[in-house]
């Protein structure tokens, strides 16, 4: 496991560094990373590069035994650059170039602005790609500005000729006949500013996305013939990020041009939401089916919540080992040092201002003294599942631009999918829809509402192999270029299911969904299912009473090939849902680990060799005690053991042989 934090010596006198690089190999740190954002100083004036210091600080960290991740400064242009030529600069949805002095305030497509990050990353590979302390890189920083310039525009009516070929052909995928849409030159067509016609939307997110592969690409070109070949590449995505999300569909195409996915992962407001974040992990872990990184993480409080309230003790443990459970084999706080000025001024750091500990960091020592305990188990391992969920962010798209009801949010029935497995014991990953399924016993695909005609093929072959796929709400209506099929849902899979959607209801009020293993109700979605041949089991039908529901089935199954298909039309309540998600699972045999209370989450890490890691987590304000399946190997305590006493919100790492 890799530990340690973000830290910026280009905020400090030099005469500081030492005690800096000393005290975080002194909690246990083994890593640092640094100058995502420090461009000015590598570059203060036009060509003129001074990379001495980082040298400095690098060999300081190495010196005191950390190990060093770069990033590429791109998300930061200096002010020499942007003033003498604003072009570099994004423009806002209202034709304004954005000011100097924020971050990422950069035109993606800018050529000039391309030059110039590409000019200073070749210098910091050819400087650092060889030094012996820097074990990976991290591009840009969580890539997320949307840019309105004209260079983006006529970049994006060219993506879109080159995509469709011909208007003819664009303006019946768009339906642009509607509301007199119809393009008869390429340069007319918009880029969107706020709602518009959906197909534009989700063309315009891909350009989004697009882009910024263009841009990673050009980065990861200067980088990769510099750097060691043991060397990462990675970025910082968001994952879940539930604020404006202009790139959705990126985090797919980008991951596969890096070594691995990171993510940062703050909680704001609040606490620790176990659900949230394993979900957020096992979706980072997905993108490449790669162990991951939790490149920033808050250590303490952040400064742009609502209420910047601090983490409680033991919440700072457990989220870390939720991390290691999940597949992370480094977490990483942000920021070290509480920087004197600046608009983060009043972030959470281990260091206050003054440069002392934080009470806080006491939590990070212990779980420094556990990763490094526990390294030794955990290394060559990865989460291993029976149970894949599919995210597919052309569908959270489509799906945000009209939900139709305003609690219809695509993560949010992802998660409901998702919390009653982990609750339940059985580990799941979660994936692009274009990932292999071979090897799942079960797929959960939520709300899978952009359907592609390949991606039907896909699903279509793991059911006829034996695989279950549970289809819900939603599933199958749009295509590719968000346009509804002119079919019935679940669409080009409503044979595999055995079902159609006779109509879909928004709900006002609840609905009562009954089934023999749960009596529960439906809320916010309910869809009328009409079974398509006789070979389809009804499992559950709505209550009487409730119009044009009353009586119709709400969940199928259908055998199909070797395998079984369910569509779930119904947004079921939290009982129900987890009643329906353990039979799910049964039915596929995918297993729980063992039997643990809902609060007690068990991420399972698996070696070449099968034999399991198991890290534990109580997220419990009150002790437990576990029976264990098999002697297991207490990795912090020492020792074997068959019963597991946890403290609350205790963490235990056990190991075993496989059965
Ligand atoms: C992240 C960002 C960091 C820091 C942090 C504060 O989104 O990558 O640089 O700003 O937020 O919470």
């Amino acid at each position: 496991m890799y530990f340690g934090a973000a830290w910026y010596p280009e905020h400090w006198p030099e005469e500081a560094w030492a005690a800096d690089v000393h005290k975080m190999a002194g909690i246990g740190f083994n890593v640092v990373r640094m100058a995502e954002f420090a461009w000015s100083s590598l570059e203060p004036q036009p060509g003129e590069y001074r990379l001495d210091w980082l040298e400095r600080a690098i060999d300081l960290a190495a010196g005191a035994g950390l190990q060093v991740v770069l990033g590429t400064p791109s998300a930061a242009p200096p002010a020499w650059l942007t003033a003498a030529d604003p072009e570099t600069l994004a423009m806002d949805p209202h034709g304004q170039r954005l000011q100097h002095g924020n971050r990422a305030h950069y035109c993606v497509n800018s050529p000039a602005y391309q030059a110039a990050v590409g000019a200073i990353v070749s210098q910091l590979a050819e400087r650092f790609g060889s030094h012996p302390a820097v074990i990976g890189w991290q591009i840009d920083n969580e890539y997320h500005r949307v840019c309105y310039c004209p260079v983006c525009r006529a970049a994006f009516q060219q993506a879109l000729r080159r995509q469709f070929g011909d208007l003819e052909t664009l303006n019946a995928r768009w339906t642009t006949a509607y509301w007199s849409q119809a393009y008869t030159d390429w340069a007319q067509i918009p880029f969107p500013v706020g709602a518009h016609n959906p197909g534009l939307m989700l063309a315009a997110k891909r350009f989004v996305s697009e882009s910024y592969r263009r841009f990673q690409a050009l980065q990861i070109a200067r980088l990769r013939p510099h750097l060691k070949p043991d060397d990462f590449i990675t970025h910082n995505f968001f994952v879940w990020w539930e604020g404006p999300d202009p790139y959705s569909p990126a985090r797919e195409a980008l991951s596969q041009d890096l070594d691995f996915a990171s993510w940062d992962w703050y909680i704001g407001q609040g606490h620790l939401d176990p659900v949230f974040s394993a979900s957020a992990h096992d979706c980072s872990w997905g993108l490449r089916r790669r162990n991951h990184w939790v490149m920033e993480t808050q250590p303490g409080t952040v400064n742009w919540a609502a209420v910047n309230n601090a983490l409680s003790p033991g919440e700072l443990r457990r989220m870390a080992w939720q991390a290691a459970a999940h597949g992370a084999e480094a977490v990483l706080y942000w920021q070290w040092r509480t920087m004197l000025g600046g608009q983060e001024q009043y972030h959470g750091a281990l260091l206050d201002a003054s440069g002392q500990e934080r009470p806080f960091v006491q939590e990070i020592r212990q779980v420094a003294g556990e990763f490094a305990q526990a390294s030794a188990a955990l290394g060559g391992t990865h989460p291993k599942a029976e149970v894949a969920l599919l995210n597919c962010y052309q569908s959270r798209a489509a799906l945000t631009y009209q939900p139709h009801h305003r609690a219809f949010d695509y993560t949010t029935h992802l998660r409901h999918y998702y919390a009653p497995l982990l609750r339940g014991h059985i580990p799941a990953h979660i994936l692009p829809p274009e990932a292999e399924l071979a090897g799942y016993r079960l797929v959960i695909a939520p709300a899978l509402h952009i359907l592609t005609l390949g991606l039907a093929a896909r699903l279509q072959a793991y059911v006829e192999a034996g695989g279950r796929l549970a289809l819900t709400c939603r599933t199958g209506f749009k295509d590719e270029h968000n346009a509804l099929w002119p079919l019935r849902g679940p669409g080009l899979l409503a044979e595999l299911a055995g079902v159609e959607v006779e109509d879909y209801y928004a709900l006002d009020e609840p609905v009562s969904v009954n089934a023999d293993f749960f009596n529960g109700q439906a809320t916010i979605w309910a869809e009328r299912l009409r079974p398509r041949d006789e070979t389809t089991h009804c499992l559950a039908v709505y209550g009487p009473e409730h119009g044009w529901l009353s009586g119709r089935p709400a969940i199928s199954a259908h055998p199909y090939g070797a395998g079984w298909v369910y569509y779930v039309g119904a947004w079921l309540d939290d009982a129900a849902q987890a009643s329906l998600v353990e039979r799910l699972a049964a039915e596929s045999q995918a297993a729980p680990l063992w039997a643990a209370p809902p609060e007690v989450e068990i991420g399972r890490r698996v070696g070449a060799d099968g034999c399991p890691v198991y890290v534990v987590i109580n997220h419990a304000g009150q002790p437990c005690s576990l029976d264990l399946p098999a002697p297991l190997e207490d990795i912090l305590q020492g020792g074997t053991t068959t019963r597991l006493e946890l403290e609350a919100q205790g963490v235990a790492v056990l190991a075993g042989l496989t059965w």
